[in-house]
């Protein structure tokens, strides 16, 4: 299945968010997913446009990059490209919270237990959706580690996504592995159950996908 002539932006890897500077709080995401991702969109044919947080990762050959950290540098950029793409692909875990306010100066330690006041980042895919142009497809990851398909249809609808890579963290699937187990789930259709794959060849069956959805 081809993507020639498509312009597709791939999201991957954590955002940061500073809570003075030489702290952060982010997740445990690698990026490798989003990286397959990229790589396996340009083997099929398509343009690609890769905005990843900080990861250990080579860009694959081919691809454009851009560097983001934060959770509303990753908006910007997104908001940015959207307009370029033909589809978004979504694999970034960005951070859900971010410090209240952000020391300037390094929070020295103390005796006393340090509260940490989090307010909550944007929800970058839903503000998109809205703004989405007739024939862009959306594809967005849900990672969930309880009631799963339950909770993946929900953000499907919620999101206003075209499909969900749904992702049950587990000892061979989840952040930093080198293989993937996940459910592929689009509206008004059965899930389609993959076994535990690298993610190179999980990357290849959600393009596949991706490519019928155009
Ligand atoms: N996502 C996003 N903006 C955020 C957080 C997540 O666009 N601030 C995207 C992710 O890239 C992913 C999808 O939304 O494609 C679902 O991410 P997930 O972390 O599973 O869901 P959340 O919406 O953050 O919900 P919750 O953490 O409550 O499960």
């Amino acid at each position: 299945m081809s993507l020639a002539g498509k312009r597709i932006l791939v999201t991957a890897g954590p955002t940061r968010e500073a809570i003075d500077p030489v702290r952060y709080i982010s997740n445990h995401s690698s990026g490798k997913m989003g990286y397959a991702l990229a790589r396996a969109a340009r083997e099929a044919g398509a343009e690609v446009h890769l905005i990843t947080g900080p990861t250990t990762l080579t860009v694959p050959g081919g691809v454009k990059a851009s560097s983001i950290t934060t959770t509303a540098e990753l908006a910007r950029a997104v908001t940015e490209c959207f307009g370029w793409c033909d589809g978004l692909i979504m694999a970034a875990a960005p951070a859900d919270f971010r410090p209240l306010h952000d020391a300037r100066t390094k929070i020295k330690r103390g005796t006393d237990a340090l509260g940490l006041e989090l307010e909550p980042t944007q929800d970058i895919l839903k503000g998109l959706t809205k703004e989405r142009r007739q024939g862009q497809v959306v594809v967005g990851f849900a990672l969930e580690t309880d009631n799963a398909e339950k909770n993946a249809r929900r953000k499907l609808r919620e999101k206003g996504l075209d499909m969900i890579v749904l992702n049950v963290p587990g000892e061979d699937s989840g952040f930093d592995t080198e293989t993937n187990r996940v459910s592929l789930i689009r509206p008004r259709r059965k899930s389609v159950v993959l076994p535990v794959l690298h993610k190179d060849e999980v990357a290849r069956r959600i393009i596949e996908q991706m490519a019928q959805m155009f």
